[in-house]
């Protein structure tokens, strides 16, 4: 089947562009060996160079293809090209490429872009086999993990077994493996140099909703280095980042990092995910009027407004919208509370999502196996506090927000919200001012990787230092700017006293 095999072929113009980029810097390599060459576009378009490699080497799984490639190109009078039909997780890269040239190697292509997810859907077993793993530290147990990405294991297949040769490699990827690889490379210490990342678009050739990029790296460097340039596109000559291992962790932006370096750590604050229940459909209510509900299904909903809070979703939080147009239902106050109660204490919340219990039965999350019926994730005491600092994970412009009680209810946030609940309005409006000032989003900024799904993330916000924010800077001029900034919220005129017990609390971290 076409998508266990990541088959798409790559366009010539593309491969012209590519092999353009990459003989700029008068680069010439006598050897090119591609590991999943298709139909042989790149074979095409190295033999249409004005200089040619001198030999071609090449495999290719699928049978068609092959016979294809091999019946095209194998007869070729300049170039030496052989192409054998193997799986590339069973190849001996060191052995099994008889060379009959000397000179530089280039590796090239555009291996499957499949994830083990996708292939387990598929039932198929394009897959490396685990015992060709045992001298490739960490892979092993990557491999089990659903998001990890065949080109991931070429990758490192390629650096690890050819690395005698100290080739050059350049293939089209997504970004997030061109990362993932040198992450890798710099844990099981690869050695690898020069490598740089130049964006491609994945919709005009592919039709591929996905960041990608030409990926190119030399292999076999005694001076490793993990950093790499990256460029807007295949013929920029300036890079418009670089991105790279700085402490240990794969940083979006090497030289903002460099500045706001000292927030690095671990958070003293607890940053959580909002509500999460995989039930939108009956769970997130919209508002109609005082008191009045309707469901996705637009039927009204006329359960104890008690259950009922507030919601936020993250476009909410992102345009600072903090206004009381959804609700969520909350069948919880903490994670595995017993629901059964509910049937005496809430008779017509029970009867509502008991009418719709299948859409709890169809959730598919394991989180919800053997917990109680209606169970939720990311409740406890902390959902319930009045105020929250909160932000959207979704977007990419970071923006922090107090989030206040409506109509003296606490908020509630979806799970695509990270917040810390706050003991005090003016706890909220000094964290806010914090997190917002231009160091921290520098420093966010700079380890957030724009073309993730989930470009902030609980991880990410756990490893900003708060100790180290709140000492950078000045009390004086932390509560003059929450001062000017947040006076809509009470008249504060002489309440210097608040701010500094609120600022006390903060550092001893109390709440
Ligand atoms: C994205 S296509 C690219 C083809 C060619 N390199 C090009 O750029 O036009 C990926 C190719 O990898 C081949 N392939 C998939 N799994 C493979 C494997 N395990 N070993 C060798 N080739 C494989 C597919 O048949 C397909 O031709």
């Amino acid at each position: 089947m076409k998508a266990e095999f990541g088959d798409f072929q790559t366009p010539p113009a593309l491969v012209a562009e590519i092999l353009n980029c990459l003989s700029k810097s008068n680069n010439y390599w006598e050897r090119v060996f591609e590991p999943t060459c298709g139909r042989g576009n790149f074979i095409s378009g190295l033999l249409a160079l004005d200089k040619p490699p001198k030999e071609i080497q090449a495999i290719e799984f699928d049978r068609e293809h092959f016979q294809t490639a091999k019946i095209s190109y194998e007869n070729t009078d300049s170039t030496r090209v052989v192409i054998q039909q193997a799986k590339i997780f069973d190849f001996d890269l060191s052995q099994s490429l008889k060379w009959s040239t000397q000179g530089n190697l280039l590796v090239i292509g555009n291996p499957p872009w499949v994830t083990n997810s996708q292939l387990g859907r598929l039932g198929s077993n394009n897959l490396p086999i685990k015992t060709n793993f045992k001298n490739f530290k960490g892979l092993e147990a990557k491999i089990g993990h659903s998001n990890f990405d065949i080109t991931e294991y070429i990758w490192i297949k390629l650096i690890q077994e050819l690395v005698f040769e100290k080739p050059t490699i350049a293939l089209l990827c997504k970004t997030a493996v061109a990362r993932n690889v040198l992450q890798f490379a710099f844990d099981a210490q690869l050695k690898i140099s020069n490598a740089s990342i130049r964006l491609i678009d994945a919709k005009k050739w592919f039709k591929a909703s996905v960041s990608a990029c030409l990926f190119c790296l030399d292999v076999g460097s005694d001076q490793p280095s993990y950093q790499a340039n990256v460029y807007p596109n295949l013929s920029a000559s300036e890079p418009e980042s670089t991105i790279g291992i700085i402490d240990n962790k794969l940083v979006a932006d090497v030289k903002a990092y460099q500045k706001s370096a000292f927030l690095n750590g671990s958070s003293s604050l607890i940053w959580r995910q909002g509500l999460k229940h995989d039930a939108a459909s009956v769970m997130e209510l919209t508002y109609i009027s005082e008191g009045v509900f309707q469901n996705k299904f637009k039927e009204i909903v006329n359960v104890e407004s008690d259950y009922i809070y507030p919601l936020l979703k993250s476009t909410d939080l992102f345009h600072g919208k903090i206004d009381s147009k959804r609700g969520v239902i909350v069948t919880q106050k903490k994670i595995g509370e017993d629901t059964s109660h509910l049937q005496q204490m809430a008779p017509r919340l029970w009867q509502y999502i008991g009418s719709h219990s299948e859409q709890f039965d169809q959730r598919k999350s394991s989180i919800y196996k053997g917990k109680p019926p209606f169970s939720i994730f990311g409740i406890g005491d902390y959902s319930f506090s009045l105020y929250k600092l909160a932000i959207s994970g979704l977007h990419k412009q970071p923006r922090f927000r107090i989030v206040y009680p409506i109509k003296n209810r606490p908020v509630m946030l979806d799970d695509t919200c990270y917040f810390i609940s706050c003991n005090s309005i003016e706890e909220a409006i000094l964290l806010t001012c914090l997190f917002n000032s231009d160091v921290c989003l520098e420093f966010l900024k700079s380890i957030t990787f724009l073309d993730a799904k989930r470009p902030i993330t609980k991880k990410l916000l756990q490893s900003i230092n708060f100790d180290a924010l709140l000492n950078n800077i000045p009390q004086e001029q932390l509560i003059k700017q929450a001062n000017s900034e947040y006076q809509g919220f009470k008249p504060y005129s002489n309440q210097k006293l608040e701010w500094l017990s609120a600022l006390e609390l903060l550092s001893k971290n109390t709440h």
